[in-house]
């Protein structure tokens, strides 16, 4: 391939260094800043993991407080902002919503755009973490005709979210601590996954130097996608689809077949050739919830006996196809009284902080330059221009 090396999806090109999130796909390895992800999913929680991300280390207890007293008081959104979700049409998708507004924000935060100046980087970060809760939920809001709830910084960063999502201004909500523990675990377990695409999407985008919320805006953009974070939705809508475990294995023969577009949602991975940790936690974590709300869902069944089957299919072990993080979120997701379409939000608002720790290690590496990739040219030769009332 002459000057350049040919690889098309970067299976094995390495873009940039980070310090931030090691995997090993082959072992199902995941670590942030070292510390391996089940032990921060069992014992830490997303605002320590956040600090850990954009600091590299754990926080001691007082620096934890600060940092989460900081971000609390970037809860709020421009009250202008509100006008700007009524311009959507109240079927919207939430994701649709979540890219406009983020994208916004660059308009009514000017005052932490100057990426040059690492205290504007620091300040549009933390807006950038503390406000996602408030946009996310205000998108469910939007979509279920109730009013936007503000925030309520008395409580925990997952509590108010979750106070923000299915409160109402007529009645006390209380957040029910198994919930908000799950919850929070599910941030922790999507908050940062290494060069994946939306990650990338973000490190190009702000190559260039655009703002921190316009980089945002693009991840998110990139996230929808269902090979990406819009798999966790349509996991869940496949298992629906699916509904009980006698047509499996139909579905299963399907999953195969090359002449069939139809793959298993929350299977495979371009890095883990091995289970996804994050999945094993995700499944533990159904059966917790399920306790605490004594609630029960006959696709957990479907799901657990639908990996039993693929893990001993021949297809998926010589492929290395095992359950990723979307497999089971979903079945959680709906437990606690999301709609499918907010299970890619909720993925956004928890990787927000890995993109914007990878955003700013990009940004403070002085040896950056703009990602700009080449191609191989697959066009006509040169050719003369034929004029109109010749062709
Ligand atoms: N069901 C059936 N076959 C599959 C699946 C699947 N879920 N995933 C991969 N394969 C097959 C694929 O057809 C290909 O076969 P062959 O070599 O014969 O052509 C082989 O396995 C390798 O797949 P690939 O698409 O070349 O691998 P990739 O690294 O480009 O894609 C993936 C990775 C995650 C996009 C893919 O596994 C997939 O589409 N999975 C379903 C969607 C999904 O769950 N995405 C969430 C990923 S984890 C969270 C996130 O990143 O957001």
């Amino acid at each position: 391939t002459g000057q350049f090396t040919f690889d098309p999806g970067f299976t094995s090109t390495a873009a940039c260094e980070s310090a931030l999130t090691y995997i090993d796909g082959d072992e199902g390895v995941l670590l942030h800043r070292g510390y391996p992800i089940g032990q921060l999913a069992e014992q830490s929680s997303f605002m320590e993991v956040c600090y850990l991300l954009l600091n590299g280390e754990l926080p001691s207890g007082g620096e934890l407080d600060e940092f989460s007293s900081t971000i609390t008081r970037h809860t709020m959104l421009h009250e202008q902002l509100a006008t700007f979700y009524r311009g959507f049409r109240r079927d919207a998708h939430p994701m649709a919503i979540m890219c406009g507004v983020v994208g916004a924000l660059s308009a009514f935060y000017h005052d932490s755009t100057d990426i040059a100046d690492p205290e504007h980087r620091k300040i549009s970060s933390h807006r950038l973490i503390a406000k996602m809760p408030t946009i996310a939920a205000m998108a469910y809001k939007y979509s279920v005709g109730q009013p936007f709830l503000y925030p309520d910084n008395n409580l925990s960063y997952t509590g108010n979210f979750l106070r923000m999502t299915f409160g109402v201004p007529a009645e006390e909500y209380e957040v029910i601590p198994a919930v908000e523990k799950a919850m929070d675990r599910i941030f922790i377990l999507h908050a940062d996954h290494e060069q994946n695409a939306s990650t990338s999407t973000v490190r190009l985008a702000g190559s260039s130097g655009a703002n921190p919320f316009a980089c945002i805006a693009a991840g998110i953009a990139c996230l929808w996608g269902p090979a990406h974070g819009g798999a966790n939705e349509a996991a869940l809508n496949m298992l629906k689809e699916i509904g009980t475990p006698d047509k499996i294995p139909h579905y299963i023969e399907r999953a195969k077949d090359k002449n069939d577009p139809f793959r298993l949602m929350g299977f495979g991975h371009r890095v883990y050739k091995n289970y996804d940790p994050r999945a094993t936690v995700m499944q533990s974590t159904v059966r917790e919830v399920f306790e605490a709300l004594k609630v029960d869902d006959p696709l957990f069944e479907t799901a657990l006996r639908l990996e039993e089957l693929a893990l001993n299919d021949p297809y998926f072990i010589e492929k290395k196809l095992f359950p990723n993080v979307d497999f089971y979120s979903g079945i959680i997701l709906s437990a606690i009284g999301f709609p499918t379409t907010m299970f890619t939000v909720l993925f956004a608002l928890a990787r927000t902080v890995g993109w914007v720790a990878q955003w700013n290690e990009m940004i403070s590496d002085p040896g950056q330059k703009i990602g700009r990739p080449r191609q191989l040219y697959t066009g006509p030769t040169q050719r003369d221009y034929v004029p109109l009332d010749k062709r």
